[in-house]
């Protein structure tokens, strides 16, 4: 007899859990009497849209009576099971949509679900995206690969259609060793790109800063060198074809005063064309890729802005180049909307595409702050609405990408490179937007 009461409890259970894990929706939690573990069971959770990012969620287990017991989230109808640990947990979405999210606890007896369904709105409606502010153009920024999930992740899908590897696709990092690429980092990044569906920007293939060491050192002849930048520049572009759109083939050849070439090791051993031979190597490499010559300093300093262009239009006479980019590392007062503008004006009249890589904006130029001011904020938000009210007026067909150089200001370069305090870049500490973000997002209104 007590085995029948037993098994019709049991029948009873497995019932009440059949009709529960149908999928019934909102708010429902359910539970369960399981007297094996004399516990009652009570499965529910909570999630809520971030305020900062229509497209991220956060979700939390709330359920009790379910210590030792197994649960996991699926963000989509029969999605990817992803284990359920300790406290809140937060997923973005890529569109905008209804998403029926779902916990599962593994009881003893059989899974208990509870699913809620979450709308994920389109957040063109307030434009407070940067890249759904960007008028024909991509905005860009630039990223490590141990920067990509979390609320980098969450900034990047939300605002970014374009990725810059910040140090992990140039030439001393993936060619450390003579002989062997490696490239587990640049793999990262270009995996997270595609899958986001995000344009890749390389850079770069060549530059005199990205040395590894023992290029430095080779004892070989200037042929053997040759040969060896000549498959390198290959061997990388021909992995990402199709993934990578566009390369930064030669980065800063350019010395700072008397205008010549730098005399790196790439001029020393290849010689003075040693830029025009690398182009043609990357163009046979990926014929589909968008090839720029990047520098800096490019706008107010005439001397190098007529030196670059004069390198420029040797490639482009071979049709070795079609953009040019234009590194802009500028401050809250430097460089004018003037000089700013005559890169531009150069670029586009030679029929080119414009990249405005590498924006950070410095407001502690001449270490006189100790905290970004207010006054020195607001310089900035006036600094970054100008560039991209320049950026915004140049016309479709040379347009290309506005480049951020880092996300948080904790971490920008420019406090370890210039040895003070700065605040270049858009967003504070908690990813939150700075005022200089609400001045991009003004220049491109
Ligand atoms: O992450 C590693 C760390 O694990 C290691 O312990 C440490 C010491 O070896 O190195 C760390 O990597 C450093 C990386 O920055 C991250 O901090 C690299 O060594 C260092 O070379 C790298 O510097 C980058 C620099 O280019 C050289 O590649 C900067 O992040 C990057 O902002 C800077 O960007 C350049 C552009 O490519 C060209 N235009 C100028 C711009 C600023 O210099």
């Amino acid at each position: 007899m007590k085995n029948l009461i037993n098994y019709l409890k049991i029948f009873l259970l497995i019932i009440f859990s059949l009709i529960v894990s149908c999928g019934s929706d909102d708010d429902l939690n359910v539970t369960v009497i399981d007297e094996e573990r004399e516990i009652p069971i009570s499965v529910d959770f909570e999630v809520t849209i971030s305020e900062t990012n229509t497209f991220e969620i956060t979700v939390n287990n709330t359920s009790t009576g379910t210590n030792g017991l197994i649960s996991y989230w699926q963000f989509t109808e029969n999605g990817e099971r992803v284990a359920d640990n300790d406290g809140p947990e937060t997923h973005v979405y890529a569109v905008a949509g209804d998403y029926l999210v779902t916990l599962t606890v593994e009881a003893p007896d059989a899974d208990i679900t509870v699913s809620k369904t979450v709308t994920i709105a389109e957040t063109s409606t307030d434009n407070t995206a940067l890249k759904n502010a960007a008028n024909g153009f991509s905005m860009g920024m630039a990223v490590r690969s141990n920067r990509l999930s979390g609320s980098h992740n969450a900034v990047l899908v939300r605002e970014f259609n374009s990725l810059t590897a910040e140090f992990e696709m140039k030439m001393d990092q993936i060619y450390k060793t003579e002989g062997s690429l490696d490239f587990t980092a640049s793999d990262i990044i270009v995996d997270y790109g595609v899958a986001n569906n995000m344009d890749v920007h390389g850079h770069t293939l060549v530059w005199h800063n990205s040395i590894p060491s023992w290029m430095n050192n080779f004892s070989g002849t200037d042929e053997e060198f040759e040969t060896l930048v000549e498959d390198y520049i290959t061997t990388v572009m021909q992995r990402y074809a199709g993934k990578v759109r566009s390369w930064d083939v030669v980065n800063e050849a350019i010395e700072d005063g008397s205008n010549a070439l730098r005399n790196s090791i790439f001029r020393q051993k290849m010689g003075d064309n040693y830029i025009e031979k690398c182009y043609q190597y990357a163009r046979a490499a990926d014929p589909n890729a968008i090839l720029f010559y990047n520098d800096y300093n490019v706008t107010f300093d005439t001397g190098k802005q007529n030196a670059m262009f004069a390198i420029v239009d040797n490639l482009q006479s071979k049709n070795l180049i079609d953009g040019v980019g234009a590194q802009m590392h500028i401050s809250f007062n430097f460089p004018t909307r003037t000089q700013i503008q005559s890169v531009v004006d150069g670029t586009v009249s030679r029929g080119l595409k414009m990249h405005f890589a590498e924006l950070d904006i410095r407001v502690n130029p001449n270490n006189d702050i100790t905290s970004l001011t207010q006054q020195r904020a607001i310089a900035q938000q006036n600094k970054a609405k100008e560039v991209a009210e320049i950026y915004n007026a140049i016309p479709d067909e040379n347009k290309f990408a506005l480049t951020l150089w880092g996300m948080r200001d904790s971490e920008s370069w420019l406090p370890e490179f210039w040895g003070q305090p700065d605040w270049g870049l858009f967003y504070n500490e908690d990813f939150s937007p700075k005022r200089s973000h609400e001045g991009l997002l003004e220049g491109m209104e």
